[in-house]
């Protein structure tokens, strides 16, 4: 794992956007996981303007969601497949049929998540993960106790998650969805890169617990550091609580991979 700290929330969502944009660059087919919420919409404006300004293609590459909530319909302004064609998929001219995102509406739920485990693995594996990381620790919507090795499948959110995503449902927690289907923690950990990014002071305790303290299922994005090739990027106010603050600027100083970022 390596931790880069920026100045603040934009520079942040830059740099992960420049590591997407260089990573799509060299393989126009990149099989991209991607993920929702407000941290994301700051990274997918930078997309945006990057696929505007800077000729950067979106056409080839495909790309699968972590996560949706159950019982919410794909044109719902409160989904996340709303929420991809809103801030990405229509601004970068992705067709299509080159995304997914996991069925809230399915019937049979099981079968659903066997089916998009299935089309990863026919896509032959996502090869750049983007990850948020909620208050409760998760990444996609693992939310505590759920298995290291799991698979996607139906979680029940907490209600931390409830009262964190509350705004798009009216501000009441109440309003939104207790259950969601989620791609796994295995699942994630099977991309052949992982980027998080945290931004913002709401996030810092939850960052230093994830990326300093013990792995376990009670901060799924712990798990990360199991990954052979994770990158975490944030701001000065999420690293606030990290020990390592010092140790993390000093390599991304010194990292030759990470010259032509710096
Ligand atoms: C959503 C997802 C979540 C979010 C996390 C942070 O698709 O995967 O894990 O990344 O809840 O959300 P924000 O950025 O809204 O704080």
């Amino acid at each position: 794992m390596e931790v880069i700290i920026q100045r603040d929330a934009d520079a942040a969502s830059l740099l992960a956007a420049r590591v997407i944009e260089s990573e799509l660059r060299a393989n126009p087919r990149l099989v991209l996981g991607l993920a929702t919420g407000r941290t994301m919409e700051r990274v997918y404006a930078h997309l945006t303007r990057m696929h505007r300004e800077e000729k950067l293609n979106f056409a080839r590459c495909r790309t699968f969601n972590l996560d949706e909530y159950i019982g919410i319909s794909p044109d719902d302004p409160r989904s996340y497949h709303f929420f991809m064609r809103r801030h990405l998929f229509n601004r970068v001219s992705i067709p299509a049929r080159n995304t997914r995102l996991p069925d809230g509406t399915a019937r049979d739920l099981p079968s659903a998540a066997r089916r998009y485990e299935k089309l990863i693995r026919r896509a032959g594996g996502i090869d750049l993960q983007l990850l948020g990381i909620g208050r409760a620790g998760h990444i996609g919507f693992n939310e505590p106790l759920s298995a290291l090795m799991s698979r996607t499948r139906e979680k029940a959110l907490t209600p931390m998650t409830q009262r964190q995503n509350a705004p798009m449902f009216g501000g009441d927690p109440r309003r939104v969805p207790a259950r969601a289907i989620t791609v796994g923690v295995g699942t994630i950990l099977e991309s052949r890169r992982c980027l998080l990014v945290a931004t913002g002071a709401e996030k810092a305790a939850i960052l230093a617990k994830a990326v300093e303290g013990p792995i376990t299922s009670m901060i799924t994005a712990s798990a990360l550091q199991l990954h052979p090739r994770c990158t975490v990027i944030v701001d000065e106010a999420a690293a606030k609580k990290l020990k390592g603050k010092t140790y993390y600027r000093w390599l991304f100083e010194n990292e030759p991979d990470w010259a032509a970022f710096r």
